[in-house]
């Protein structure tokens, strides 16, 4: 099989890849140091494959730490690099460590690929890449305008470093531009784990509705759209997950046209706030508590994807509707609900 090192793996669309991967024949390994993530997800994959993934708990800022993983796995034959913190707000408030950790991180991590000749790597990245577009939706031709945030300037730097890397040491490299990243794999065995209250919207609706957070505060509804509220492009994360795998067998098999690739993983669907609502209420038959706040600072009114070079060119069929996309975050938010409520039971054995 062949082996893949996978960055971050503990993290939510990190262990929905893992999956998929071990589900098409490859044998990941795993570099997280948990600083913002578990292990639990990979309890989660090893209940639904039976496969036990190893874990290298490195901060792959530490450049020999993570050049040891390198020489105890010299057979690697690619990298799919998730490993940078991703809150907008949070970079905000805390630009360097942004910068320091994402670009440290990532360019540790092409050092080792260049010296152990690891030919194929996977770049997470965002479409916090094309900040404000001019016109929706975007196409990877789309210009990449000023980020609105430090976190989106760590993206579009991180492109560059992988563009510059790939050309000068011949790794063959894809980008993957997510839009959003929302739902769950449908065992509910694995999902998001936001790492205190969540900035994101749809763990923020579910926690409201399971009753973890008292409501759901909707950031402005006088935005100049169908309904005022903001526009995104919401994909299920196991659609983003198999994208990973069509990329990677995309240049293991030198379909590739050029050293480095980009693509973006969307639906093409732009669905407001108060569309991921309604959608929410729908499936659950519950009525979400919420109220209008202030706009939210760094804010982009309206981006969705044009995915059709991932459609032609990766074969990428996202699979999951919005429907399915709140239904299976809920079923996580209730099985984490469940799962609390057990080791809080006084009576909860461990076994
Ligand atoms: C979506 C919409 C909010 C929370 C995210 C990640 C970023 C990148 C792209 C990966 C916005 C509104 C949110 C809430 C709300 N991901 N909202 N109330 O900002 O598009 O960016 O996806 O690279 O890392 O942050 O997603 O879910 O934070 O916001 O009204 O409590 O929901 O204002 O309009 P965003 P989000």
């Amino acid at each position: 099989m062949k082996k893949i090192l996978v960055t971050v793996g503990c993290g939510y669309i990190g262990a929905h890849t893992i999956l998929d991967l071990i589900e098409n024949k490859f044998q990941p390994v795993c570099v997280d140091n948990n600083s913002r993530s578990t292990e639990s997800l990979l309890e989660g994959i090893r209940k639904i494959t039976g496969v036990t993934v190893k874990n290298y708990k490195v901060d792959l800022c530490n450049f020999d730490e993570t050049f040891a993983v390198f020489q105890e796995n010299s057979d690697l034959e690619g990298i799919i690099h998730f490993a940078a913190y991703k809150a907008v707000g949070e970079s905000v408030e805390k630009p360097l460590m942004y910068f320091e950790n994402n670009l440290t991180s990532l360019i540790n991590i092409l050092k080792c690929a260049a010296e152990f000749n690891v030919r194929n790597f996977i770049f997470s990245s965002s479409c916090t890449v094309y900040g404000t577009p001019d016109r929706i939706p975007v196409t990877e031709e789309s210009p990449l305008k000023p980020p609105e945030s430090p976190y989106g300037a760590t993206k579009q730097m991180g492109e560059e470093i992988v563009r510059q890397a790939a050309a000068a040491h011949g790794i063959t490299s894809i980008m993957l531009r997510y839009f959003n990243p929302v739902g769950a794999h449908p065992s509910g065995l694995i999902g998001e784990l936001p790492v205190g209250k969540p900035q994101n919207l749809v763990p923020a609706i579910t926690q409201t509705a399971i009753g973890k957070l008292p409501q759901l505060v909707v950031h402005g509804n006088d935005y100049d759209t169908r309904d005022g509220s903001n526009i995104r492009d919401y994909i299920h994360v196991s659609d983003i997950a198999h994208a990973h795998i069509l990329a990677l067998q995309y240049v293991m098999e030198n379909r590739n046209l050029q050293r480095c690739e980009v693509f973006n993983l969307g639906t093409g669907n732009g669905i407001t706030v108060f569309e991921v609502i309604r959608s929410f209420e729908k499936v659950t038959g519950r009525k979400l508590n919420y109220v209008i706040g202030p706009r939210r600072p760094g804010d982009v009114v309206a981006i969705y994807a044009n995915n059709t070079l991932a459609r032609e060119v990766l074969k990428w069929v996202p699979q999951y509707s919005l429907d399915e996309m709140m239904l299976t975050a809920w079923k996580w938010e209730v099985k984490l609900k469940e799962e609390e409520s057990m080791y809080n039971n006084p009576n909860y054995q461990m076994n």
